[in-house]
């Protein structure tokens, strides 16, 4: 089935809304994710509005869909600027301009076809267009013992930096790995 990548646009929060909250019911949300399901169900539409309108104009965040011949939407990616003494959402310092991709994810009937290949070019691409000053890498994090998607980084140029973080509160014996591909 052919798939059109493209930017969302502000006005389509519920498909926002509806694709994430799959993407968190997903049997690896766990280790994939930083929200939870319980979270973000009990958001406010206007949390959904404000994510959407966020990603679709503007050079700070983006949001990247797969949508089908049908309208409906099989995965994303998106990717948030990060500049150098800005907050990084990962709560360290950041030395370098540079994007984080997170919120990968593909439907599972949608797997195996290229359509994540397809939304982190879109996703890369977007990157190193941003200006003033201009991207220096992309980064992202893959937990431990998600093996499937650091095989889908890794076929895609992303290399093991070296750095890791512990996943939050109770479960920090478990490390996120940071990857990342430089322009
Ligand atoms: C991560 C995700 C977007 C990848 O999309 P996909 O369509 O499954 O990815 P692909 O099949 O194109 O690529 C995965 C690669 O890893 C390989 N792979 C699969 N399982 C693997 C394993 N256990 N160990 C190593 N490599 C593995 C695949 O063979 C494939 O490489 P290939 O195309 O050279 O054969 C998708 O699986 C997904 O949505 N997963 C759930 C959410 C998630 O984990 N998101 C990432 C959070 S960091």
């Amino acid at each position: 089935m052919e798939h059109l990548v493209r930017r969302v646009r502000a006005d389509e929060w519920q498909q926002v809304r509806d694709l994430r909250l799959a993407a968190l019911q997903d049997p690896v949300a766990s280790i994939a994710f930083q929200e939870t399901y319980e979270y973000s169900v009990a958001q406010p539409d206007s949390f959904w509005q404000g994510r959407a309108s966020g990603a679709a104009v503007g050079d700070e965040v983006a949001q990247f869909v797969a949508e089908g011949p049908d309208g409906s939407w099989a995965g994303s990616v998106s990717v948030i600027v990060e500049r150098v003494g800005g907050n990084s959402p990962f709560a360290h310092q950041v030395s370098v301009d540079q994007a984080i991709v997170v919120g990968v994810f593909v439907r599972p009937e949608a797997r195996g076809a290229g359509l994540a290949d397809a939304l982190f070019r879109a996703a890369v691409d977007w990157s190193w267009g941003v200006q003033e000053p201009k991207i220096q890498r992309v980064r992202l994090f893959v937990h431990e013992r998600n093996a499937r998607a650091e095989g889908l980084y890794t076929k895609l140029g992303f290399e093991r930096t070296g750095v890791t973080v512990p996943m939050d509160g109770d479960r920090s014996d478990e490390l996120e790995i940071e990857m990342a591909v430089r322009r």
